[in-house]
């Protein structure tokens, strides 16, 4: 069970005095990309620790780092969620762009307790806290199911489902339907959730989606898409993973046959902050992009594009994630060398000192900023974007560097937050800028969203009893052990952007969007 039981977001009058002011260019927008009516509001849900709605690539890597930690793991996600209609059943799902499987629990799910495997030991269906459930039963629903198949999508922090695939229709928005789709019905799951959403809005590729033979979940084994996790498997490991077509598959296609006629084989989606706690989530927008002047998009740049990539670590070229490429991260520089001296007092201090010195340098924060490559080989790191993922995870050095600017600056506390870089949230009195560098553009974070704040529980060995406190991580983490360095751009970096998903064109829009209300 984690320490934190609640997650609690920035209101926006406690960091607003770090924001520096917006120049505000006001011109229009020019897009390449048509206007489309199929929005969805997202909503956005505080408070909950959902770590299926991370990619199995993050689960694998956050996970490994912090396996041997003796502190509970943090609750770290805010999940954006998007009314679907499954059949004829309303659902609110996580988006979640790092994965392929669109998934609800049927009603007769069995909840598993603790790491997903034969071994795990059923518990009450409320400990999985799901929203609501699909009836299959009830016969106005269609669902026809794929024989001898089934679903299984586990997570490396040991939670998960599998059960059924069928096909059933899926309502996007309230002109959009998907009459065919393939979607899993858990009848198990190990899963976290937040008595909202039930389920995964899967978005990536068709490669990502996990099918398998017969009936029996405990008979599946994934196939590895990443060479060095092959290290890990026993020599005659035969995994027996099939695909089918993903949601974003069929619903393209459909535009040529009786479906619905979309503008572009393309979504985007424009994540917000919620400083105002109420649920708004931002736009999720199929065949095209919203309306730009809308006050919580508010686009302010036009689009650059760069090429969806494969990974390069791929045994294949296949698509699988929205995986780009690049340059590098803009950030005020620091002393060579102080970073990775995290531990020590002395070290500390004189970061300290570093920091202050070239802050009161600073007339406005970007401009002193500098370009810090993400390679030191000169080619550029590949990066997920992934909505699903609520940090944003960068080279470990990188990482170091950046949070180490912050003042009081991050530090790594095994105690409390395991191996994520901490802030000390009482004292915080700047928030390093931060830009992002991809096809020559740079994108900014908002300082709002560089700072989670989170609520939890504390054992205090004077008094023998857990105790309230707050806790505040950095945005910015390592990316850790693993994993041939794919770092994963997550919910900071995609709540100050709209992203097009360009299927059409293999490519990924972005425009930047740092200021709107929320
Ligand atoms: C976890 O601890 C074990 C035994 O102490 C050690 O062999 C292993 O390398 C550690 N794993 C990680 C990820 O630190
Ligand atoms: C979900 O609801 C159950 C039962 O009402 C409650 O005990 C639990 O705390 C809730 N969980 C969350 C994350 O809201
Ligand atoms: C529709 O069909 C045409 C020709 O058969 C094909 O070139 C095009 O890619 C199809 N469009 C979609 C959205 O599948
Ligand atoms: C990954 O493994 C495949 C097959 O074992 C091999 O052909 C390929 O070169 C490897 N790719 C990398 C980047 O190591
Ligand atoms: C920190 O890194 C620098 C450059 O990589 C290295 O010269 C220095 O010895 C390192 N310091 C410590 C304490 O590891
Ligand atoms: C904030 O700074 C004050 C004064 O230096 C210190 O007493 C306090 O412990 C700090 N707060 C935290 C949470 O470290
Ligand atoms: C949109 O952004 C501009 C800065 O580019 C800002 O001045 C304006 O207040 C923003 N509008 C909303 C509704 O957030």
């Amino acid at each position: 069970m984690s320490v934190f039981s609640e997650f609690t977001f920035l209101l926006f009058s406690y960091f607003s005095f770090l924001v520096q002011a917006a120049p505000h260019h006001g011109r229009s927008i020019n897009s390449p990309y048509a206007t489309s009516s199929h929005t969805i509001d997202l909503k956005a849900i505080p408070g909950v620790s959902n770590p299926s709605s991370r990619s199995l690539h993050c689960d694998r890597r956050r996970s490994a780092s912090l396996a041997n930690q003796t502190a509970p793991l943090i609750n770290l996600d805010a999940s954006f969620a998007a009314p679907v209609k499954i059949s004829d059943q309303s659902f609110y799902l996580v988006v979640d762009t790092g994965s392929a499987d669109t998934w609800v629990p049927d009603v007769f799910f069995t909840c598993l307790y603790g790491e997903i495997g034969p071994w795990a030991s059923p518990t009450s269906q409320d400990e999985c806290a799901f929203g609501t459930y699909f009836d299959r039963d009830n016969s106005d629903l269609m669902f026809n199911v794929t024989p001898n198949s089934n679903f299984y999508a586990s997570y490396a922090d040991g939670s998960g489902a599998g059960g059924l695939l069928g096909q059933t229709s899926l309502k996007l928005a309230s002109s959009l339907t998907v009459p065919n789709q393939q979607v899993g019905v858990a009848t198990i799951a190990s899963w976290k959730g937040d008595n909202i959403t039930s389920g995964i809005l899967g978005l990536a590729y068709s490669p990502l989606t996990s099918k398998y033979p017969g009936t029996n979940i405990w008979d599946d084994k994934q196939c590895p898409f990443i060479n060095s996790s092959n290290r890990y498997l026993p020599s005659d490991y035969k995994c027996n993973q099939e695909t089918y077509p993903a949601l974003i598959e069929t619903l393209f296609q459909s535009s040529n046959n009786s479906g619905p006629q979309l503008q572009e084989k393309a979504f985007s989606i424009a994540l917000s902050r919620d400083h105002s706690n109420n649920f708004n989530g931002g736009t999720l927008t199929f065949g095209g992009i919203p309306e730009l002047s809308l006050p919580t998009v508010n686009v302010s740049s036009p689009f650059t594009t760069t090429p969806v990539e494969a990974l390069g670590s791929s045994h294949d070229k296949e698509l699988r994630f929205y995986t780009l490429s690049v340059d590098g991260f803009l950030f005020p520089p620091t002393a060579p060398g102080l970073y990775n001296t995290t531990s020590s007092t002395a070290a500390s201090q004189m970061r300290r000192d570093f920091v202050k010195s070239r802050r009161s340098q600073r007339s406005s924060s970007s401009t002193m900023d500098v370009m810090h490559p993400t390679t030191s080989g000169g080619q550029k790191a590949q990066f997920i974007l992934d909505s699903g993922t609520t940090l944003t995870y960068i080279p470990d050095a990188l990482a170091a560097a950046f949070n180490s600017l912050f003042e009081p600056p991050a530090y790594q506390d095994f105690h409390t937050t395991g191996s994520l870089w901490a802030l000390d949230c009482e004292n915080l009195s700047y928030v390093p800028s931060l830009g992002v560098s991809i096809a020559g553009e740079v994108f900014y974070h908002n300082p709002e969203d560089l700072v989670y704040k989170l609520k939890g529980q504390e054992y205090n060995y004077d008094i023998d009893e857990w105790v309230d406190t707050q806790y505040c991580i950095s945005a910015v983490q390592d990316y850790g052990l693993s994993d041939n360095g794919v770092g994963i751009l997550g919910q900071p970096f995609l709540k100050n952007v709209i992203a097009v998903f360009d299927i059409g064109r293999s490519e990924l829009g972005l425009a930047a969007r740092p200021y709107y209300h929320s």
